[in-house]
């Protein structure tokens, strides 16, 4: 019956309830009583008066609330998650916030505050989708599943076309090219391409090797033996603030224009771990020495340091962090071969201020070189 019944037009519509009251009233006729319907959601009206207006304001676009669109976000208990969330909140009100993950008890504080936290499992599409109803915008976070993540990411897109949602944004990686030897990016491609045939407007986000991994993790692993070892040689990275990429996901959800393109979340200086070894040194005043291994020795180096051959669900292993061994050397393969150069000014464009460099996220992370000085 399309636009001439309100109970189904309304609620996908997202009509902004106080703007339809007003345009209503405005709307009425002559002995024509406004009254409301038995929608928990959204006023109604005389009927006459909808049918008689509602084809028009359909073609003016009037009425129709920008703001009011539910956005999604899965993985929403992760950090990612929880950056991005924090971001949203300031542009949009809580209850336009659709937050998924399988622990919904997680995120309380933000059902508390008017989000709705949802159960969803990349697992069980059933769930998915009844997590994503309701939902026009959507932010994918990527699973650490490695190797089995581009079924899940499959899954969520697929639910999401199912119930309706418009716009998929999904957090890819840099490199992500057929020829790359990283094993992470083979998922990611796959889920790009699911993307762009699912037929639903898409924004992928290639976020390039977080600094922040750089900073608290590797780094202060090498500083603790005086040596930064590493297969990845001098192949560069443009190493990007997880902040930045975080802001760059949450403008793409705020902000029109971003529909089917491809950005390349990146800093804006190509640099090799050689410079990051450097950083280190500088900062906490140690001398590092760069030694490039092979890529069975760095295997072996990790084995030794606890680390599990493949990913395994919850990993996260101190000091090197969520990544198994194929993952990190494959990566670092990735470096050394010069497919993950990437440069761009896509997060320059988006931000409207350029990215953070190396230099300031280990700034913002001196304290863990000061209290390496101190100790030395
Ligand atoms: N660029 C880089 O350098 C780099 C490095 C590492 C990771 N990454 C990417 O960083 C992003 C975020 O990582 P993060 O730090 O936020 O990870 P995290 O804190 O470990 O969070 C992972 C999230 O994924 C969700 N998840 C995992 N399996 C799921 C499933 N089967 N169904 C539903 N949700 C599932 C978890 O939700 P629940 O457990 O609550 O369900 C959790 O919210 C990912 O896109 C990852 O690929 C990038």
């Amino acid at each position: 019956m399309g636009v001439r019944d309100p109970t189904r037009t309304i609620a996908p519509l997202r009509w902004d309830p106080d703007d339809v009251v007003d345009i209503c009233r405005s709307l009425l006729q002559p002995g024509e009583e406004y009254k409301t319907l038995d929608l928990p959601t959204a006023p109604a009206w005389s009927t006459t008066g909808w049918l008689a207006h509602a084809d028009h304001l359909l073609k003016s676009g009037k009425g129709r609330s920008e703001r009011a669109m539910s956005t999604i976000v899965t993985g929403a208990s992760g950090q990612f998650g929880r950056l991005v969330t924090d971001l949203l909140l300031r542009e949009l009100p809580p209850s336009e916030l659709i937050l998924v993950t399988r622990r919904p008890a997680t995120l309380d504080h933000l059902k508390q505050r008017g989000a709705q936290v949802r159960y969803g499992d990349f697992d069980d599409s059933q769930s998915l989708r009844e997590a994503f109803a309701g939902g026009e915008r959507m932010l994918i976070i990527s699973t650490l599943s490695v190797g089995r993540r581009a079924e899940q990411h499959r899954r969520a897109i697929d639910a999401a076309v199912a119930v309706g949602v418009s716009h998929i944004a999904y957090t890819s990686s840099g490199g992500a090219r057929p020829d790359n030897p990283a094993i992470v990016i083979p998922d990611h491609l796959r889920t790009e391409a699911a993307l762009k045939e699912s037929g639903v407007a898409y924004t992928i986000l290639r976020d390039s090797l977080y600094a922040e991994a750089v900073v608290t993790e590797i780094a202060p692993r090498m500083l603790a033996i005086g040596k930064w070892v590493c297969c990845a040689a001098d192949g560069r990275s443009p190493f990007i603030s997880k902040i930045d990429c975080v802001a760059v996901a949450a403008k793409v959800l705020t902000t029109p224009g971003h529909e089917n393109q491809t950005y390349e979340v990146a800093g804006r200086e190509l640099l090799s771990f050689r410079d990051a070894a450097a950083l280190t040194s500088e900062m906490s005043g140690q001398p590092i020495e760069f030694v490039v291994v092979s890529d069975a020795e760095e295997a072996a180096g990790l084995a030794a340091a606890g680390v599990p051959p493949t990913y395994v669900e919850g990993l996260n292993t101190p000091g090197v962090g969520t990544s198994a061994i194929d993952d990190i050397v494959s990566y670092e393969q990735g470096m050394r071969g010069g497919y993950f150069e990437v440069s761009s000014d896509d997060v320059q464009h988006i931000l409207g201020r350029p990215p953070r460099s190396l230099r300031d996220v280990f700034m913002e992370h001196r304290e863990i070189f000061q209290r390496a000085a101190a100790r030395a």
